[in-house]
């Protein structure tokens, strides 16, 4: 039977060990295979805890009823260097992801311990650089790139080795504009020519725009899981737990205040102007 979910979450509890009581409360939650969900919530709310329970890093209390499936596998210690391989992360922080020498080592480092022939390894490094359009850089030393291409590097480290699954942990929060949507792009393609399925975490109203579905974390718990439409109209309860609202929806806000109404399918700028400009506000 084909796998319909990349992740399964059910009544997941998870304690550090220095931590008092747990920082994920029965979390439950469900990412369809080849789509796209954000994980939204403020600082501490357990955003990475998530991703590390994804890819094993973590395994949830023992003494839980706390069931993980990832890529159709239970995970559990047995279980732990399978389901590692079928998901990739990608840090924050671009300058501590690097092992290799150069550019081209880097890639390749994931394959070396799985028995890859060199010739073969050579031609994966070069089509996963190729994909996030860094062949040029094969031999460049990772230190002197920009935030940007590192982060594109570490997507074809991850590449190279066929994840089923990327998360992305604010992996574009130290990019600039124009930076973060070519990583986002890259992703968007990759996602589609591969049938990934990708867990962005971010603070990023825009690149939590992008996804499919919008999972909103409080405190450990899981408030609400809807598409960004309908997550980003509820401009109260966003409020309510810290975080930011989209420009558009600030605005309508405002205009709400003065009398005007706009519909809530409303999302852009372009088609808040439009609208506007319909309007015939002397009446
Ligand atoms: N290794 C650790 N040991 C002990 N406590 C930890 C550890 N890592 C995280 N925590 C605690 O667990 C809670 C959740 O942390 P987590 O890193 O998952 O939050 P987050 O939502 O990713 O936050 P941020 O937006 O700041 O990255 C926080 O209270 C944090 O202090
Ligand atoms: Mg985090």
């Amino acid at each position: 039977m084909p796998i319909n979910d990349a992740i399964i979450f059910q009544n997941v509890r998870f304690t550090y060990p220095e931590t008092k009581g747990p920082v994920l409360k029965n979390v439950s939650f469900k990412v369809k295979k080849g789509t796209w969900i954000s994980l939204i919530g403020h600082n501490g709310s357990g955003k990475s805890t998530i991703s590390k329970l994804v890819n094993g890093l973590l395994l949830p209390d023992s003494n839980s009823h706390s069931q993980i499936s990832v890529a159709g596998l239970n995970l559990n210690s047995k279980n732990i260097w399978n389901i590692r391989e079928k998901v990739g992360i990608v840090f924050q922080n671009p300058d501590n992801q690097f092992v290799g020498a150069t550019v081209g080592d880097d890639v390749a480092f994931g394959l070396e311990n799985r028995g890859v022939s060199r010739q073969k390894m050579i031609k994966i490094v070069k089509q996963v650089l190729s994909e996030v359009g860094m062949l040029d850089y094969i031999d460049a030393e990772p230190a002197n790139l920009s935030g940007g291409q590192k982060q594109r590097v570490a997507i074809a480290g991850i590449l190279a080795v066929e994840p089923e699954i990327i998360i992305l942990d604010e992996s574009t929060s130290m990019l600039d504009p124009s930076g973060r949507a070519q990583i986002l792009k890259i992703i968007r393609r990759l996602m589609k020519a591969k049938d990934l399925t990708i867990l962005s975490i971010t603070h990023d109203i825009d690149e939590a725009s992008m996804a499919d579905d919008v999972i909103v974390l409080n405190d450990g718990q899981i408030l609400d899981q809807d598409t960004p439409l309908n997550i980003f109209s509820k401009v109260e309860m966003l409020q309510r737990i810290g975080l930011d609202i989209p420009f558009v929806e600030k605005l309508k806000l405002k205009l709400k205040e003065m009398g005007i109404k706009i519909p809530k399918e409303l999302q852009t700028k372009d088609e808040l102007k439009q609208y506007l400009c319909q309007l015939d506000l002397k009446k």
